[in-house]
């Protein structure tokens, strides 16, 4: 145990007296920036306390303090320093992590670093001198001896590295300098060497602060390193580590904060911190800081860049969620344990709670639709392998490309067994169904446009479709521009001038508008953000899955990188769910009232109506059309929830679903259940289908066949109308019937028995008239002019023109 010190030892408490401390010696207490570099392209996430500072070593920012200090949040998950596969097997890694920093901008140097440094250790945090001893790069001479002098450390005690562990640099470019290490001994009973010897690697003598002497900046390509400016200094303490020792704790996991969240995760998951569960809690209590930080911080879980390092984050959480054995999306439920701990530290935690709440239940749902399937395909793949076994590419690929895996979660989830993966099969595998993917595509439209949008798909990875949601909410989605594109030309931004606007192609990272495809005409809506707005005017897939939006800008710049709203037209999408959700209502009556023989030819959905073409051999007969409207509003008057849930193709079809013939599905397809049966158990209709469509049968509130037509040798055509539309389409017949009934001033029940009397009255009467022209004229009394004969070739001949009598005798 450490001696006793002055300060509390909870993170919050340590946190405030690192910074209070720097404070007091004339440090400006600067407030973490966020996870994003900001102007930085060279670094995926803020990785160091010096990150944001990187311009003000180099000396191309100034700021008034040449002094700082913060306490920084940091990701180590991709790029130079990644963390993310050893997270919850080890004592101290993590994904995000908190970085307590003091910060010299060519003010003080190596002399007073080691010296406030070595004050706050002994001092303020009252760590015994005995247990701590140091390193240093092997050529820094006065570093050594700063130490020896400031900390009366022997030489035993002060280790010189020769190796790139005692210099440190942010990424492949930028400030770098020889470092000097503070170790604390964990003590005897913990094995492992001190640094530089052979069994350094051993867990007893822990690293807790860095300092580095900042002298250079490195550059890319044959440019070199040169030395900055003003030297400086930068340093790093981890405050989870200085936590644990603090704490009397051997492990990270075991300070204040891990402990509460992860008894939130042993309280909702019902599994105690032991054994196998114990990394599962600790990779979950990791990853909920690192997704929600990454969130707070706008980054939101994408195929692409640092969405898809959230996303991995994310899913490899949620598989451990799922070997707990929870049956609910956990991560969002953990939220306010987090929040609790860290809020008031940090306010941004708290300001995007339910954006963080939402993008992890919404990941999770999402990714739970697979996991379950993907982990029994991994399960299988795996029976055979021992330890050392390897899994094949193509498997990891497939559980990458159709359950949606990263390739780190199936490392991850293969480890334990001591399994890896055919990272070169992967690779090929890859490499492979792009190609094909591109095969397959030529020969279709146009190819030059073609391969440039294979292009950006390979870039880009495909776009989420998120479209799927029952809830209108989620109809308003924030989402990113990812790529701009115009006449086959990749744009930065583009701007409307004038009135006309402009019209473009853009790729965002996810969308809520379902493109065209089975059937369903694509959604319409609008963009917006802040200094624009636009309109959806056109919407397609091209290279499989990316989704080519057609904006007309009407004002605004908008760029690649800016976050948008995209906005579902409502109206327009609950009138097509009701469309579609009515055909497959439609294509369950047909078969029930004409037979089985009845399969689906092909159909259209929008907002307006649905058409639906089917096979059968003559038309429909009155009744056969009621029967078939008397079901289908029969299921709708249920009112039950719809129910989707993804399958393998086969075994949906073998479950009974109704898939169209020839139609080629993916590995992975949504199924679609409405109402139940009108007689016996079981369901009204089960299908495939990527449709959108209502959230309960009563959704649909009416259904109306308004034509029945042959369109081709055996394949018939109803059209039908739902909703209000129906409803209108109903109305319009109904004023027909009561014009006449006012007409007639009859009730409306009776106003055909009085067309029937009326025709009828008709007939006869014409009949009559006819008969009593025909009389008249016969008799010669009609015309009143005389008979006049003719001779016409020694035969007489009287002629007559008579008017109104018709030819018959
Ligand atoms: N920038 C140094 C580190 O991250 C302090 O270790």
């Amino acid at each position: 145990m450490p001696a006793p010190h002055t300060t509390g030892t909870s993170l919050n408490d340590i946190r405030r007296a690192y910074l209070d401390y720097f404070a007091a010696e004339g440090h400006a207490v600067v407030p973490s920036a966020p996870l994003v570099p900001q102007n930085d392209p060279s670094l995926l996430f803020v990785n160091a306390g010096m990150a944001p500072f990187k311009n003000v070593f180099t000396g191309a920012e100034q700021r008034p303090a040449s002094r700082a200090t913060s306490s920084q949040k940091c990701v180590r998950a991709g790029g130079k320093h990644n963390d993310l596969d050893n997270v919850g097997y080890t004592a101290r890694h993590h994904t995000f992590f908190e970085m307590l920093g003091n910060f010299s901008f060519g003010d003080y140097f190596k002399e007073e670093a080691i010296s406030l440094a070595w004050k706050l250790v002994t001092g303020e945090f009252g760590l015994p001198a005995d247990k701590l001893l140091v390193t240093v790069y092997a050529e820094d001479d006065e570093a050594h001896g700063l130490w020896r002098k400031i900390a009366g450390l022997s030489d035993d005690r002060i280790i010189r590295i020769p190796t790139s562990d005692n210099f440190w640099s942010m990424g492949d470019t930028g400030p770098c300098g020889p470092c000097s290490e503070i170790f604390y001994d964990h003590g005897e009973m913990i094995p492992g060497g001190p640094p530089g010897s052979v069994d350094e690697d051993g867990d007893r003598f822990i690293e807790i602060w860095n300092l580095v002497f900042m002298q250079y900046e490195q550059f890319a390509g044959d440019r070199g390193r040169e030395a900055l400016p003003r030297p400086s200094i930068d340093t790093g303490m981890g405050l989870e580590r200085i936590a644990a020792v603090l704490q009397g704790v051997h492990d990270n996991y075991d300070v204040d904060l891990f402990h509460a969240l992860i008894a939130a995760s042993v309280e909702l998951t019902c599994v105690a911190a032991e054994g196998e569960a114990k990394f599962s809690h600790r990779v979950i209590a990791d990853h909920l800081r690192a997704s929600s930080f990454l969130v707070a911080d706008g980054v939101s879980p994408s195929n692409e860049g640092r969405g898809y390092v959230l996303r991995r984050i994310m899913r490899r959480a949620m598989r451990h969620a799922h070997l707990l054995g929870a049956v609910q999306p956990l991560m969002w439920r953990l939220v306010p344990a987090l929040v609790e701990q860290m809020g008031r530290a940090y306010p941004e935690l708290v300001r995007a709670t339910p954006l963080i709440t939402e993008t992890l239940r919404q990941e999770e749902e999402r990714f739970r639709t697979t996991l379950g399937r993907g982990m029994g395909l991994l399960e299988e793949a795996t029976s055979g392998l021992g330890s050392g076994g390897m899994l094949s590419g193509e498997t990891a690929f497939k559980l990458y490309d159709t359950y949606g895996f990263p390739l780190d979660l199936t490392q991850d989830a293969v480890r334990a067994r001591g399994i890896t993966v055919d990272l070169e099969g992967f690779d090929a595998a890859m490499d492979r169904q792009k190609a094909m993917a591109r095969e397959a595509w030529s020969g279709s439209g146009d190819r030059a446009q073609t391969a440039e949008w294979f292009k950006l798909r390979d870039r880009l990875g495909p776009t989420d479709f998120c479209g799927y949601e029952q809830d209108y909410s989620q109809w308003d989605l924030s989402c990113q521009v990812v790529a701009i594109v115009r006449e086959a030309d990749e744009l930065d931004f583009v701007t409307a001038h004038g009135e006309d606007g402009v019209t473009v192609e853009v790729l965002f990272d996810r969308t809520p508008f379902y493109a065209e495809s089975g059937g369903q005409a694509s959604d319409i809506g609008t963009i917006s953000w802040p200094g624009g707005r636009g309109i959806l005017v056109g919407l397609h897939k091209q290279a499989g899955d990316l989704f080519v939006h057609t904006i007309h800008i009407a004002s605004g710049t908008l760029a690649v990188g800016d976050g948008v709203q995209l906005t579902v037209d409502r109206d327009a999408r609950t009138r097509t769910r009701a469309n579609h959700s009515s055909a497959h209502l439609v294509h369950a009556a047909l078969k029930n009232v004409l037979g089985g023989h009845v399969a689906q030819k092909g159909q259209l959905v929008d907002a307006e109506r649905m058409r639906f073409d089917f096979s059968h051999g003559q038309p429909l007969t009155p009744e056969q059309l009621y029967r078939v409207e008397a079901e289908v509003n029969a299921v709708i008057r249920q009112n039950l929830p719809a129910r989707t849930e993804s399958m393998a193709p086969a075994a949906a079809i073998e479950a009974g679903a109704v898939a169209l013939f020839g139609e080629k599905y993916g590995e992975e397809v949504r199924v679609l259940t409405l109402g139940r049966s009108l007689e016996g158990d079981g369901a009204y209709s089960v299908e495939l289908c990527g449709g959108t469509h209502v959230a309960r049968t009563g959704d649909i509130a009416l259904f109306k066949i308004i034509a029945e037509t042959g369109i081709a040798s055996g394949v018939r055509r109803v059209e039908a109308l739902t909703g209000e539309a129906a409803r209108r389409h109903l109305l319009d017949r109904a004023y027909v019937a009561e014009s006449l009934a006012a007409q007639f001033k009859v009730p409306p029940s009776e106003v055909i028995a009085r067309v029937e009397a009326l025709t009828a009255d008709r007939k006869r009467l014409e009949r009559e008239l006819a008969d009593a022209r025909r009389k008249l004229a016969l008799s010669g009394g009609a015309g009143g002019a005389a008979w006049e004969v003719e001779e016409i070739g020694g035969v007489r001949f009287i002629g007559r023109v008579l008017e109104g009598v018709d030819g018959r005798g």
